[in-house]
């Protein structure tokens, strides 16, 4: 980001590869200048001054959030800031021109550190959280997918409040078991990707949902607090909009497009979009008539990866289109299917031992784009209920030998054995036999009906 009063471009930084610290870096060092903002000179790209949030990192905490510059009295002074809140919890500010920390304070609950040195802003770690160096298992809060991820916040300068879509998305970190060891063809983090996600047991479900939360903070940047927070259905919600008319506006997770009062958070208006949101509104003009646009589309790694956590804020799936609103518009959505696709009755039969191996494959080659432990939500396919695990040889068609590669599916016989890719087959039907019921009950219609499910063709 480019700031012409103190001249400066600002870039923020992300994560190191693998995110283990242990098996990147020794576990030594600060690892500069991941986690960071670093302020170069816009005409040569000289180095000005870098401020490291996330040393050491570990949790994948990028500061590649938003970058605001703010005129704030601190101390009875008018200061050139610039502020941000990176995923690792913690709310920033520092001066514009120097990189000099000024303050920081939690922007939300967080397990890791203790605080922050009120000096340099290096935060003061818990050795539990330290899981590469002490070896041991670590609920991280927040995880991976930050306390603020790429969804923009906004600051009103009537208001002088910033406006945060913060969520709580725990994560289970583990070394990968016998150091790192790279699997071509999949995500290589160092970690256990056993021990990431979430079990079927349902009090380890129920447990872990709890913990899973998404709000809105109106963030005051000079006192560092919250001044009031709107408590939405989970986590993964839009960017904000603020207006000069006080009004924000935010698209949620479950598919609703909101205008709160900026002053104090009452809901004052509520469009069903048929689809979860996460990008950020924007207001512009035409001929002296006002319009706020938002682009429709649930994605990311957040659904993408979590599976049937994905869907805390309810049923959703993706509808990308952009709404466009004002205030004599009339136009209407066309009528909604009925929650999309049903689950297809599952075969009967899978062998145990096999479906065993075939959770470490399944985590550790699928995971990340078809959902933890088997389950999707709603962006891309839910394997449970795929044609292709009826047949082995449909499914190594698809998923050895590549026949979808030229709709974003990789072929994995390059990384897995046949066996291998087999045992990811019995695994899945292992879960949809697991959760067939389940997923079946969820679905109801408006009367709240549930909805016939497909009964399956027979395995051959
Ligand atoms: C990088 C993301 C990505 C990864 C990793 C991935 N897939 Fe896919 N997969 C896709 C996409 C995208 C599609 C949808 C392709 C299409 O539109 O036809 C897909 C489709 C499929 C289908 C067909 C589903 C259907 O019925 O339409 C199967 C089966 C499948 N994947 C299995 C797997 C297995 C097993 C793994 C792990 C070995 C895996 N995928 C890993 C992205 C991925």
């Amino acid at each position: 980001m480019y700031d012409p009063v103190s001249d400066l471009v600002y870039l923020a930084v992300g994560n190191g590869s693998p995110w283990n610290y242990k098996y990147r870096s020794e576990g030594i060092g600060n690892n500069l200048f991941l986690g960071s903002i670093v302020a170069v000179k816009p005409e040569t790209g000289e180095y000005v001054w870098h401020f490291q949030a996330t040393t050491m990192d570990q949790w994948d905490y990028t500061s590649v959030q938003q970058v605001m510059t703010l005129d704030v009295p601190i101390n009875g002074e008018m200061r050139h800031v610039v502020v941000q809140a990176p995923k690792n919890g913690f709310f920033y500010m520092l001066d514009a021109k120097t990189g000099e920390f000024l303050a920081g304070k939690n922007y939300v609950y967080e397990n890791w550190a203790s605080g922050l040195d009120p000096l340099t802003g290096r935060p003061i770690y818990k050795p539990e959280g330290l899981w590469t160096l002490n070896g041991n298992f670590w609920y991280g809060i927040p995880g991976p997918l930050g306390a603020h991820n790429f969804m923009s916040m906004a600051y009103s300068p009537k208001t002088h409040l910033i406006y945060l879509p913060a969520h709580q998305i725990p994560f289970g970190y583990q070394n990968q078991v016998g150091g790192f060891k790279a699997h071509p063809d999949a995500w290589n983090l160092g970690l256990d990707m056993t021990k990431t996600g979430l079990p079927d047991s349902a009090e380890a479900r129920s447990a872990y949902l709890k913990d899973l939360k998404g709000e809105l903070l109106a963030w005051d940047p000079v006192k560092m607090e919250t001044v009031w927070k709107i408590d939405h259905k989970g986590p993964w919600n839009g960017g904000v909009l603020a207006t000069g008319g006080d009004l924000l506006f935010q698209g949620l997770a479950n598919g609703e497009f909101h205008a709160y009062d900026a002053t104090n958070g009452a809901d004052l208006y509520k469009f069903d979009a048929q689809s979860g949101i996460i990008a950020p509104p924007i207001t512009y003009s035409v001929n002296g008539k006002q319009y706020v646009a938002v682009e429709v589309g649930w994605g990311g790694i957040y659904p993408i990866s979590m599976g049937a956590m994905g869907r805390t804020s309810g049923w959703t799936v993706n509808h990308s289109y952009v709404a466009v609103f004002s205030l004599d518009g009339t136009a209407k959505l066309p009528a909604m299917n009925e929650l999309g696709f049903l689950p297809v009755k599952p075969p009967a039969e899978y062998d145990t031992k096999e479906a065993a191996k075939g959770y470490f494959q399944y985590q550790t080659y699928c995971q990340t784009c078809h959902g933890d432990n088997g389950e999707g939500s709603g962006v891309l396919p839910d394997l449970r209920w795929s044609g292709a695990i009826r047949h082995e040889d449909a499914f190594y068609n698809v998923v050895g030998r590549g026949a979808l590669t030229a709709y974003g599916m990789d072929r994995f016989d390059t990384s897995m054995k046949p066996e291998e890719i087999e045992s990811i087959r019995q695994y899945l039907i292992k879960r949809a036999n697991e959760s067939y019921q389940r997923e079946v009950d969820a679905r109801k219609n408006d009367q709240g009906v549930p909805l016939t499910p497909v009964v399956g063709i027979p395995p051959q």
